[in-house]
């Protein structure tokens, strides 16, 4: 029998709570012929290579325009249509499911983007280690899974940390927008958003505000829609 001393198990407890617990289960998904296509071909392109490197904003947009970050993109819909719409603007969309990456790859050659690029990996470890300070001027999260089940909302991207990280790494004035449509999730981003002290809420009454012009609507709106759920536009300003 292996006798682990209380000293050992103390120091397995603090590794065991310094590992971030990931906001997502990765699904397998199947590819369409299409994607498989985009990722061998278009990714080059368009994606941004995992490494361990701050990234060169300027470098990788070819310009030094705004850049919004969007978290969570799914399948893209929502993000080639303001990358469309707002040309003056940088998008990096960050997701880890390969058929929603390969999606957005289509729909940016299709469209001929130049303002999209593409991270395919967790977009907490991606701020952490690749985004430098004050250097996103906006943040959008849209339909983050809610986990709904008690025991799993340790699993819900948006708690105090991660709300202390995006306020390090987003420019004064910058904004974030997030929307969900679970309502219990949306009384915590705001409670979380009310403690933190680095943004200020868009809503006159603190709470959500109605859809803003520069979101489309996105898959997983129309699926709680279909549900029967409200929407929650949660807009705040990044203070100082
Ligand atoms: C419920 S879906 C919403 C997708 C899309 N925004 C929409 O509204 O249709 C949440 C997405 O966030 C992605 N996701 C969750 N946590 C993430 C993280 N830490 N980094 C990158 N993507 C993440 C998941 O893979 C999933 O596709």
């Amino acid at each position: 029998m292996v006798n682990v001393s209380t000293e050992q198990q103390k120091s397995r407890n603090a590794d065991e709570s310094r590992r971030h617990v990931r906001s997502f289960v990765l699904r397998a998904g199947r590819l369409t012929e299409g994607q498989k296509r985009a990722l061998n071909e278009l990714w080059p392109l368009y994606g941004i290579a995992e490494a361990s490197e701050p990234l060169d904003l300027k470098a990788i947009f070819s310009n030094d325009h705004p850049v919004i970050m969007e978290i969570g993109f799914g399948n893209g819909e929502a993000t080639w249509q303001m990358a469309a719409a707002r040309p003056d603007e940088n998008f990096l969309a960050v997701e880890v499911h390969k058929p929603g990456i390969g999606h957005l790859l289509l729909k940016i050659e299709e469209h001929g983007l130049a303002n999209v690029r593409i991270a395919r990996e967790d977009a907490v470890e991606l701020l952490r280690h690749r985004i430098l300070s004050r250097t996103l001027a906006g943040v959008r999260i849209y339909f983050p899974d809610p986990w709904p089940k008690k025991r799993h909302h340790k699993r819900r991207l948006i708690q105090p940390p991660f709300i202390a990280l995006l306020a390090e790494k987003m420019q004064s004035g910058g904004i974030l927008h997030l929307a969900t449509d679970w309502e219990p999730y949306s009384e915590h981003i705001l409670e979380v958003m009310h403690n933190s002290g680095d943004f200020e809420n868009f809503a006159p009454d603190g709470g959500a505000v109605p859809k803003p012009e520069w979101r489309p609507a996105t898959k997983y709106e129309k699926r709680g829609e279909r549900l029967g759920h409200g929407v929650f536009d949660l807009v705040f300003r990044r203070i100082a």
